[in-house]
């Protein structure tokens, strides 16, 4: 198995460039996206520090289904437009909430989160998912972050075949 660091240190730069390095290993010939997936999930939960959760939810329909995660169990539907999930879903854009408390309609999975960044995952043009990542700080994610995280969706789906 690859071996993979569990919390990693340095720059937050430095961080996303070897976490984008390990997800190359851990794609590395393999095509299937719930493993992938779930790869991803548990590499950035345990790389990046003060996360809560993070993982994806898939577009099913005219919903979003709970897909492959590292933290607590959490809500496993989210409608289009509903939640900072759906609403990056919705506007293909993501989404940096530095207080969730205060963004309206938040949905609420594990009482620990006070911030949140939500990334839509997109295949020639269709959001096919979101990546979810949440914080019990707040106001723990920046641009760098939404840049790197973007960045680490593009690599998982040029890696992956559609769910
Ligand atoms: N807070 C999210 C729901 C998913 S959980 O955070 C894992 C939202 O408002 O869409």
């Amino acid at each position: 198995m690859l071996d993979t660091t569990d919390r990693l240190e340095g720059t937050k730069t430095e961080i996303y460039e070897e976490l984008a390095r390990q997800l190359g290993g851990l794609f590395y010939g393999e095509r299937d996206a719930t493993a992938n997936a779930a790869n991803m999930a548990a590499l950035i939960g345990r790389g990046l520090p003060d996360l809560n959760w993070a993982g994806f939810y898939i577009m099913r329909g005219d919903e979003l289904v709970l897909g492959p995660f590292w933290g607590k169990p959490a809500c496993v539907r989210i409608e289009l437009g509903k939640g900072v999930c759906g609403t990056a879903a919705v506007y293909k854009e993501s989404i940096i909430v530095t207080d969730v408390h205060e963004f309206p309609g938040h949905i609420v999975c594990d009482a620990a989160s006070q911030s949140e960044l939500v990334v839509p995952i997109i295949r020639n043009g269709v959001v096919i998912g979101v990546l979810d990542l949440d914080s019990p700080s707040l106001a723990r994610f920046d641009a760098e972050d939404q840049a790197a995280c973007e960045n680490l969706v593009r690599l998982f789906v040029a890696a992956s075949e559609p769910f």
